[in-house]
């Protein structure tokens, strides 16, 4: 397993696992943090994992045999689902009570590097960008078949991408003239649209398109909303939930919900700014240099 875990110990400090406890992994990838998890809640503690894709679903079942001291075989249950269907998970899973909860939004390295799915501008691979390949929308649909104005919305709601418009005007021309299948045709088209300088050269001008697809494909803003909504009705009272999110859309929903949450007594907020990492994880893991964690407790 190649991902590197983000915010590890500042994961292990909120969630506060002790012997015995259960927890979930709402989103397990690779396994970093649950593997921690599982070392703190031994013996007989137990994670139920949950993952989206049925690739990393099958990677994941390996790793019940890697680690025979911490008897992960008994206490790791690993689930192929989305954790917007939590409440149905849980019920259906028999681990309970649950002391904590952790959300590590987004993609993991592998899907980046290896899943074939186009999450990466630097990659030429097909526009896909699924997690569930048992989805029918791609991305190539969106940037093919949706409606021009639909497109430039979500450009501009879940890119928070200022050229929106401009792009799309590219886009129709472009469609008029071949399919737009690929990561690097679409590339190319931001290429030639997008201004030289885009953004003073922080962040590659392709950064902002593909996260648009990528949210609206798999419509991550709204299965965020569900979990942690089904999250505050699953856990014990005084059980943790800990949201570790890679762009400010995805905070936003953690901010605004765990504030809502505790004006309604429902849960007190134990990060009143969010916990970035520090400046050596950073240089360590430059995947990490976005993340923000936020962390609540249920009354
Ligand atoms: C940032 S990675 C998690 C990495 C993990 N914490 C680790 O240390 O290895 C996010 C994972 O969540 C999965 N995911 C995304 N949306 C999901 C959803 N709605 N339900 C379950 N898993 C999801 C992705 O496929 C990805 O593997």
């Amino acid at each position: 397993m190649s991902h590197v875990p983000v915010l590890l110990k500042e994961v292990i400090h909120y969630l506060n696992p002790q012997p015995n406890e259960n927890f979930i992994d709402a989103t397990i990838g690779e396994a970093g943090h649950t593997m921690a998890i599982l070392d703190k809640n031994k013996p007989n503690g137990k994670v139920l994992g949950i993952e989206i894709n049925p690739d990393l679903f099958q990677k994941l079942q390996r790793i019940e045999n890697e680690d025979s001291k911490l008897n992960v075989k008994e206490r790791l249950i690993v689930v192929n689902d989305s954790y917007a269907n939590l409440k149905e998970i849980v019920r259906n899973n028999n681990v309970q009570p649950i002391h904590g909860i952790i959300f590590d939004l987004g993609i993991c390295s592998w899907q980046i590097e290896s899943s074939g799915k186009g999450f990466s501008y630097q990659k030429d691979e097909p526009l896909d960008m699924r997690f569930n390949p048992n989805q029918d929308l791609t991305a190539a649909e969106i940037i093919n078949f949706w409606e021009i104005e639909k497109i430039e919305q979500i450009l501009r709601e879940y890119g928070e991408e200022r050229y929106s418009h401009r792009i799309v005007v590219a886009l129709k021309e472009a469609r008029k003239k071949e399919r737009i299948v690929g990561t690097q045709q679409l590339v190319d088209l931001l290429k030639k649209t997008l201004p030289k300088n885009y953004d003073n050269r922080r962040i590659h001008f392709a950064t902002r398109v593909f996260q648009a697809l990528r949210i609206a494909v798999n419509k991550e803003l709204e299965n965020i909303e569900e979990g942690l909504k089904q999250a505050v009705q699953i856990l014990e009272p005084k059980g943790k939930i800990v949201v570790i999110s890679f762009h400010s859309l995805e905070d936003r929903i953690a901010k605004r919900f765990f504030k809502e949450q505790e004006k309604n007594n429902e849960l007190q907020i134990l990060t009143k700014k969010p916990i970035s990492p520090s400046i050596e994880e950073i240089k360590k893991n430059p995947r990490s240099r976005s993340a923000k964690l936020r962390a609540a407790q249920i009354n």
